[in-house]
């Protein structure tokens, strides 16, 4: 190995699809003492970032934030709108999809969970023929993963609504964000969400540790009358907090501090239209070089490209993750591993939350070195085919 430092100096190249890359300034906000959160200065704090997660969440409605991660925010979904034994519509798209399942029946939930080969998204028609199959409406929830992490395939929510709306039927629709929002246009009240489910540690650039349920007006009445047992996930307690600033047990207060930072950069400064558009470029940019590589993503309708992250399918008989780690040791950059049954198969580059095109580019090579070096049988160029897409090989003008 040439030129190789001994150990590693500069940036460790954190290129997962979550926890993401925190801006410094977010960490610096994160440093700020800790203040009393029944104080006035709290209140304020707490007010803040419910206004601001509104806009994120692109909605009016209420919003809940809770001290957890994206599994808290999963749960809290499923107990305040459910009761034993109902019904739930969810579909195979992916590890998430699957450990959403796993929960929902560990609930005391009865799943009819639609299996899938992991390379595309939820199917509106499918949704359609499912409901419409269900005159009585012993279904009471369909669950959709709007950006599967494990696959980076997106599924198209709008799509969805319109097919329980076309059977006229009046389960709710709830969807996980947690690798989207932030990252890939989305429209809670627009699209009639009836919960949105997110967490702080992708888009939103925050370390990992909250989780968000938005909830629209049919939820909150489905939650007068669901009977699972919940506590710490009830709503009827945190409701208060976008009126009065303050929660009902301890918040994650530095988190919090942290969280107002990233809404005044995504919100005040980007601004989300640019925040979507500046992935939407990473997403396509990633998908040519992967292309020039003469390699496959595994996401296999066009349509449901994700723009937080992509999924590269390594060639039959060789291994995803000596790839990654060979990129880790040679290159100190982490790349996401194949979950469940795309372990080995695929490895997952992450182009979201605080991310620019140097840092695409980067990451690009090291993935384009790491190919040459595992001895996977790949094409030169794709780092090429990047920096052609994003305009760097132009002449000035
Ligand atoms: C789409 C999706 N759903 C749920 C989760 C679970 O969230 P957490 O690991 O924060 O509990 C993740 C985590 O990566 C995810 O990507």
């Amino acid at each position: 190995m040439k030129n190789l430092p001994a150990g590693h100096t500069g940036r460790h190249f954190l290129q997962i699809p979550g926890p993401t890359n925190v801006p410094d300034r977010v960490l610096r906000a994160i440093s700020f003492p800790t203040i009393d959160h029944r104080g006035p200065e709290f209140a304020d704090l707490g007010k803040e970032v419910v206004a601001g997660m509104k806009r994120v969440l692109q909605t009016d409605g209420t919003v809940v934030i809770y001290p957890s991660s994206g599994t808290g925010a999963w749960e809290a979904a499923l107990v305040n709108t459910l009761s034993p034994g109902d019904r739930v519509l969810m579909v195979e798209t992916g590890h998430f999809a699957s450990l959403w399942h796993q929960m929902a029946t560990r609930l005391g939930l009865d799943i009819d969970f639609v299996p899938g080969d992991w390379r595309r998204g939820v199917d509106p028609a499918q949704i359609a023929e499912r409901l419409a199959g269900d005159p009585e409406h012993r279904v009471k929830a369909v669950c959709v993963v709007h950006n599967e992490t494990s696959t980076g395939v997106v599924s198209r929510i709008a799509e969805i609504r319109a097919a329980i709306d076309e059977a006229r039927h009046p389960a709710l629709l709830m969807v996980d964000t947690i690798s989207s929002l932030a990252s890939i246009d989305y429209r809670h009240d627009e699209w009639g969400v009836d919960v949105t489910v997110a967490g702080s540690q992708k888009g939103l650039m925050l370390p990992p540790g909250l989780g968000f349920n938005a909830v629209s007006d049919k939820a909150l009445a489905a939650a007068k009358t669901a009977k699972l047992t919940r506590s710490y996930w009830d709503w009827q307690a945190m409701r208060e907090t976008g009126h009065t600033g303050f929660f009902p047990y301890t918040p994650a207060t530095n988190l919090l501090f942290g969280l107002r930072e990233a809404l005044t950069m995504l919100l005040d400064e980007e601004g989300l239209p640019a925040v979507f558009s500046r992935h939407a470029r990473h997403g396509e940019a990633t998908r040519r070089a992967v292309a020039g590589w003469g390699l496959q993503v595994l996401c296999a309708d066009p349509r449901e490209y994700s723009n937080s992250l992509t999924a590269v399918m390594v060639p039959e008989g060789y291994d995803a993750d000596r790839v990654r780690e060979i990129i880790l040791d040679g290159f100190d950059m982490s790349l996401g591993t194949g979950l469940g049954k795309m372990r080995g198969k695929i490895f997952r580059i992450g182009h979201l939350g605080h991310f620019n095109d140097l840092m695409l580019c980067g990451t690009l090579c090291g993935v384009e070195m790491g190919l040459h070096r595992a001895g996977i049988p790949h094409r030169a160029g794709g780092v090429a085919a990047a920096l052609e897409y994003l305009g760097a090989l132009d002449a000035a003008l």
